[in-house]
């Protein structure tokens, strides 16, 4: 979203005022915002008897930049807040999810006692396959049940889960293991996708060739598919863990124990192991899905329409809404399985009172018409969240109207892998929303908008968003590089978490993101960076260079560009040219994932490069966006740029 358009409608003045629906919440905490800010520190500490503690902490935040510990003294277990506690209370019979499969027809339903027994099953299978404390358990899934009795039999153990997005390719699996040194994994035969079965086990398969330190491989059957099988590695998990015991006593551990690891692009080729602890991350995980999403337990059908392979699905699938024992509509499929109605057949027959999703998967349900949800009864919905890019204001009026009934609130939640849990939103009964703008920091919660010098800017004005306080959910860092992580988000403005976000305060003093101001990319809410895509293509033998940009699309927010100089000659670069771009394209798909497959490839002579060598990706984003070039005066030879424009306009006449 670009300034003049956020301009354009903050000239409009259009804010919605706190809904009335939510006035509870905000009689019963009117001063939620002035209370956390008096003590934060003392807050969080309250917030924290949200969890099941064996030992309750004594203390709260240790900081020593940029290392923080939360409630270090108390003692727990991860799952015990997820599962046993709502047992323990006379929760069980309450429906933990509705699973619905990619096919019609086909679901379960599963309560918080049969999430009980079936973790247990499932933890008491890890420990036969040797899986001990500390270890770490790579998870490589559909999104099915066993995906979170997976997650949460790990962390039963005190074992560390690295869920890798079932997307990912077998080199970007293989990587992950080897980074975070994974000695199991939980997989599937494969997965379902609009009826069509498509196979995880090979990918595994390929992977842990080059991972000799991989022991056991458990594999859920899904899809009835063929499979290679390497006896004494790979486990079927209906063989072993139905055959379990459905008791299993948890060990409680400190409140510090790594919980899990999730790989997220940076600036480098190199994606980074972001890992979590156990109870700081669960505080802020519990505590904000319970504020932002007013979640009432007793009534409430949540529906957050993410993938457990991303920290959405961490947070607002697994960990945030078991600790606070709502009912949940979990989907394996995608939003036109079956047909492009599929998601409001859901709701409305789940009757589903809260959706949580991506502003590109809006913009794609936009286009495909306002008529398909109108046919369908919405009206159990009451709110509505969005995540994971900024949202156009277009965006958010269709959603608000067409699926909200112009009367539910929509949170517009920015946070960050990083982050853990939701650090900017608005709460639904207390302030008023508008459309585009993350509007505020939760309570307990400090950010700022900065300017190049680290002063913090005036209302009206633009910059970086900082966070100026640590929080209970924030990562504990990179796994195995701590030297990068204080690099990363802590030295660009000292003592500052630095997101890697442009924001902007309204007239208001109301928070609007602008988007990454790195080379970090942001395609459908996935992040990738330009690096990472740039590296895949160079790995292919008939590229020479490459430079990637994200440009603004329409749809997936940003698409990604890429600007490839050739080895071969000139004369083969004509001869095949339409056949190579293919070719790349599924190459890059298949090193990283087909979410990283370049929209466009530009196969061009030359890159614009400065005189000290350094590819001018901000012209080439001009370029890809079809905007009037930037100054161009330090370039070796500014015709390059001039004459990759016009490859470019050449592009989008023959593809019209
Ligand atoms: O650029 C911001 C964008 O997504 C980035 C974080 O990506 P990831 O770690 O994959 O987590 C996504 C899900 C939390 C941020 O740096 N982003 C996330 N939420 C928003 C957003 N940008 C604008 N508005 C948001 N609500």
């Amino acid at each position: 979203m670009t300034e003049t358009r956020i301009e354009a409608w903050l000239d409009e003045d259009r804010a919605f005022a706190p809904s009335t629906e939510f006035s509870a919440q905000a009689n019963a905490q009117p001063s939620i915002y002035e209370e956390a800010a008096k003590d934060p520190v003392a807050w969080w500490r309250q917030q924290a008897n949200r969890l099941a503690w064996d030992v309750a902490p004594t203390t709260a935040l240790e900081w020593d930049l940029p290392n923080a510990t939360w409630f270090a003294d108390g003692t727990l277990n991860a799952s015990v807040s997820c599962v046993d506690v709502h047992v323990r209370e006379g929760r069980g019979a309450r429906v933990a999810f509705h699973w619905v499969a990619d096919a019609e027809g086909e679901s379960r339903t599963i309560t918080y006692h049969d999430l009980h027994r079936e973790v247990c099953r499932t933890a008491n299978a890890l420990l036969e396959l040797g899986v001990k404390k500390g270890d770490r358990v790579a998870v490589y899934m559909p999104m099915i049940p066993e995906a979170i009795f997976a997650m949460l039999a790990i962390v039963r153990l005190g074992a560390i889960h690295s869920v890798v997005f079932g997307g990912f390719s077998a080199e970007a699996l293989s990587s992950r293991i080897l980074d975070s040194d994974c000695r199991f994994v939980v997989t599937a035969d494969g997965a379902f996708r609009r009826g069509v079965a498509s196979p995880l086990k090979p990918a595994v398969d390929e992977a842990l060739k080059s991972c000799p330190d991989v022991t056991a491989v458990l594999v859920v059957q899904r899809t009835r598919g063929e499979v290679q099988w390497t006896p004494g590695r790979d486990y079927w998990w209906h063989d072993i863990v139905q055959r379990q015991s459905d008791v299993h006593q948890p060990e409680s551990f400190p409140a510090e124990t790594p919980l899990f690891i999730m790989y997220t692009s940076g600036t480098t080729a190199k994606p980074k192991g972001i890992f979590h602890t156990t109870a700081g991350y669960l505080t802020q995980a519990a505590t904000t899905y319970h504020y932002v999403f007013d979640v009432k337990p007793e009534s409430d059908v949540c529906w957050t329409a993410a993938d457990i392979g991303w920290i959405t699905g961490h947070s607002y699938i697994v960990y945030g809404p078991l600790v606070n024992g709502v009912t949940q509509i979990m989907y394996e499929g995608l939003p036109d399985s079956g047909g492009r109605d599929r998601w409001w057949k859901i709701i409305s027959q789940y009757g589903a009172t809260i959706l949580y999703t991506a502003p590109t998967t809006i913009r794609t349900l936009m286009k495909w018409g306002h008529q398909i949800p109108e046919a369908f009864d919405l009206s159990s919905l009451r709110l509505l969240g969005t995540v994971g890019e900024p949202i156009n204001p277009e965006a958010w009026m269709w959603y608000r109207q067409n699926i909200g009934g112009d009367r539910c609130p929509i949170v517009d939640t920015w946070w960050q892998t990083e982050t853990g849990a939701i650090l900017c939103s608005p709460l639904p009964g207390i302030t008023a929303t508008k459309p585009g703008a993350a509007m505020r920091a939760l309570p307990g919660i400090s950010v700022a908008v900065v300017d190049d010098a680290g002063h913090e800017v005036e209302h009206g004005q633009g910059g970086y968003l900082v966070v100026t306080a640590p929080w209970p959910s924030m990562t504990r860092g990179i796994w195995g590089d701590p030297a990068r992580f204080f690099d990363t988000y802590w030295s660009r403005f000292p003592g500052k978490y630095f997101a890697g976000d442009g924001a902007k305060l309204d007239s208001d003093g109301d928070l609007w993101l602008l988007g990454r101001v790195d080379d970090v990319m942001n395609i459908s809410g996935h992040r990738l960076s330009t690096t990472e895509v740039e590296h895949a293509l160079v790995g292919h033998r008939a590229v020479a260079e490459a430079a990637v940009v994200g440009a603004s699309d329409e749809t997936t927010g940003q698409a990604i560009v890429a600007f490839v100089t050739l080895k071969l000659s000139a004369e083969d670069m004509n001869k095949d040219q339409a056949a190579l771009v293919e070719e790349l394209r599924s190459h890059v798909a298949s090193v990283i994932s087909p979410i990283a497959k370049p929209r466009q490839i530009i196969l061009t002579p030359d890159l614009p490069k400065t005189r000290s060598g350094k590819i001018m990706r901000r012209l080439l984003r001009d370029v890809a966006e079809n905007r009037s070039l930037g100054d161009v005066t330090t370039l070796t030879d500014p015709t390059v740029v001039n004459m990759i424009a016009g490859l470019m306009d050449t592009r989008a006449s023959s593809d019209d």
